[in-house]
Formats: C-alpha cells, structure tokens, sequence
C-alpha cells in the first residue's frame, strides 16, 4: 500500500502549523474594528500581547476605557476572525485597558475633563454626575469630581464628606477628599455655608481657577465637573480657564427642561465644548407589573440627541431609591449597584465613556 497520500496530509498540518505566527495573528486582527471607533485593533495600537504556544493563542487587548460598553462584541469578533486561521485550536482574550487622554487639558495627569450641564435647575445634574463619577470609579477608572455649583454645591453630602475640611499639602496646593474611589472637591468644604452666595466675576473665577488648577488631583482618567444649572458665569469660566474633553446635557422630559437644554446645548456649542451627549433622567416610572409610566412624557432627548446627531447616554427612571441614596450620601450605584436603576447610570456611564473615546480619536493630530 503506498503511504504517501498520508504523507502528503501531515505535511499539509505541518505547513498550517507554520502558518499560525504572530504575524498571522495581527493580520487577522487588523481585520477586526472597534464598533465605536471604527479602526482596526491594530492601528487604534489597542493590540497589547499576542502570545502562541501550539495551537493555543491568548492576545490580549488594550481597551480605550476600562467601562467599555462593547467588551463583549469585541472579544467575540476577535475570537470569529483569529478563528478562521489554520492550526489554531483555542484562542484566549484577555482585556487591559489605557484610558486615551485629550489632546489638552491643561491639568497635569488629568486625561479628560467633562462637565455636566443642565439648561434647567433641578433636573437631577447632580446626581447623575455623582453617578457617573461612582460608576467609572466602579470600572476601575481613576476618577475626580469637582463640584463647580458654588452657589448650591450638592456633591460634599452626596459622598458623604459634609463638614470635612479640604487641607492643603506643603506647597499650598489643595488635596481633594475622597470616598467610592471618587476624588472630589466642592466650595462646601472650602468656606462657611453661604459665605459664597455673593462672589461674582474675578471671585468665582478665581475660586474656580484655584479648585481645578490648585488641587492635587494626580492621574486622573476622567474629572467630572458637577456644573450649576443654566448658562451663566460658571459656564463661561470653565471654558476660559481649562480645555474641556465635552460636555453632557442632563435634561428631564418635560417640554419646558429640553427647551432649557437646548439653550445650554447651543452655549456649549459656541462656547467650543463639544457636546458628548444627552441624559434624560427621570425619564419614566416603572411600574410593578414592569410596564414604564412616562409620566413627564415620551422620548423627548432621543428626539433632541437625533436632530442635534449627538449620543442618548441612557434614560434613567425616577425612583425613591435615587432620591434616598443620594441623600444618605452614597449614590444608588454603589449603595445598590445591581438594582435596575443602578444597571441605567452604569450603562450611561459605559456609553459617557466610549463617547470620549470617540472624541479623542476624532482629536487626534494628523501625522
Ligand atoms: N432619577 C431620579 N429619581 C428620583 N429622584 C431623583 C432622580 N434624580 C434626581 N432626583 C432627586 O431630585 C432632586 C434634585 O436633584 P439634583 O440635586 O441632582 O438636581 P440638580 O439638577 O443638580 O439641581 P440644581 O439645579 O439645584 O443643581 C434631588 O432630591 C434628587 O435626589
Ligand atoms: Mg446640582
């Protein structure tokens, strides 16, 4: 009997085996986008580690942020295209992840700076913030909040850090508080309740320029300022005194409140800070046969994030739960991280996250 059709197989795995190199990985891999940016692994430089031992390959990849909100689709799309070369028989992803800093910030270690803005008060830009602060704390994010509502700050009491005094390090520069893995600093633990309510001009600019620039906030993923509601002072000294990453639009579904966001939305516009997206909060009532009453109206920022092409973050119901964790001072994503209302701000703060990669990338300098 000849043997040499047998031959002939073995060789053929033998020639596949050679194939399966490092080099055959990263081509398949260029061949997988992210979904959000839209650019090969490869080029996005999110290929930290391809290794290969036999048929067993294991890569491991650099997310953009560690609250990636399409991990699972990545691994699954990496895994189908690495799949397809011949000789291999497992492939292992493991994620790490390099938060992309903006191109500026002006702040030493700070990686992105994004404000919460509001056109109308009491929608809730407090607590969202809080939120979104806990919850990309949560993801292993490093994470500073600046309270920059001089005039009815909310955060000292929302992390539970009323009544502590800021201290000041040996070169004068302010050390922030921390609680929930949230840095934070707010007018409230820097002067007496009220002693704010008159400054105007330099002073609050001053003020403000002294919290963002004074404060030793270290490496910082992302600074979320808490802003006050409307388009006045504060808002127009941010964006004098530092390059904002974006801003988010925390509006509720009453006609009146995205009528407001707009105002805010166009003052961002000019005032060059891009706008990430838009949260609506308090968006429905969920009812216990599981059924949502809109009670305040339907679909009013998904239509505004369409018409102005700007991302819906997320919808977040109205619920007891919020209201109360926020004031024992500890956001509902950390007091009850997998309740439903919970699983909404941490969704938003996944989708925030995948927002400013987005906008780094488009950022980036032409080389
Ligand atoms: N989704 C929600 N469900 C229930 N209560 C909420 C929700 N969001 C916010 N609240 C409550 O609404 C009130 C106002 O919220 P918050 O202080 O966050 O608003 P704000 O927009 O920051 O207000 P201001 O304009 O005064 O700064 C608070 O009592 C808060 O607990
Ligand atoms: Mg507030």
């Amino acid at each position: 009997m000849p043997v040499w059709p047998e031959v002939a197989i073995l060789s053929v795995i033998m020639s596949n085996d050679s194939l399966l190199t490092e080099n055959a990985v990263i081509d398949a891999l260029r061949t997988v986008n992210d979904p959000e940016l839209h650019q090969d692994l490869v080029s996005l430089g999110m290929v930290n580690q391809v290794a290969i031992d036999g048929g067993k390959v294991a890569i491991k990849i650099d997310l953009t942020t560690p609250a990636c909100p399409l991990k699972g689709q990545i691994e699954s799309d990496v895994k189908a295209a690495v799949d397809k070369l011949p000789g291999v028989e497992s492939i292992e992803v493991s994620f790490g992840s390099q938060v992309r800093a903006a191109q500026q910030t002006d702040l030493p270690g700070v990686k992105n700076i994004i404000a919460v803005a509001s056109g109308k008060g009491g929608v809730g830009k407090s607590t969202v913030a809080a939120n979104l602060a806990a919850s990309l704390a949560l993801e292993g994010a490093s994470v500073g909040l600046l309270d920059a509502d001089i005039y009815g700050p909310s955060q000292a009491k929302m992390f539970a850090v009323e009544g502590k005094r800021l201290m000041a390090d040996n070169d004068k520069n302010i050390i922030p508080l921390k609680n929930y893995g949230v840095k934070l600093i707010s007018i409230a633990n820097l002067v007496e309740d009220g002693q704010a309510l008159t400054w105007r001009g330099p002073i609050l600019h001053g003020t403000l320029s002294q919290m963002l620039k004074q404060t030793v906030w270290g490496e910082l993923d992302y600074l979320i300022i808490d802003l006050p509601p409307g388009t006045g002072d504060v808002q127009l000294s941010l964006s004098q005194l530092v390059p904002v990453t974006g801003a988010i639009m925390v509006t509720t579904p009453q006609d009146v409140a995205l009528l407001d966001v707009r105002r805010a939305y166009t003052m961002m516009r000019k005032t060059h800070i891009p706008v990430l997206g838009v949260i609506e909060n308090m968006s429905y009532y969920q009812l216990p046969d599981g059924s949502r009453d809109y009670i305040f109206g339907e679909g009013g920022a998904s239509t505004l994030a369409e018409q102005e092409k700007i991302a819906l973050l997320g919808e977040i119901p109205v619920t007891r739960h919020v209201r109360e964790s926020g004031d024992r001072g500890k956001p509902v994503v950390v007091a009850d991280p997998e309740s439903a209302e919970a699983q909404a701000l941490r969704s938003a703060a996944r989708v925030l996250a995948g927002q400013v990669s987005i906008q780094n990338l488009m950022t980036l300098p032409v080389v």
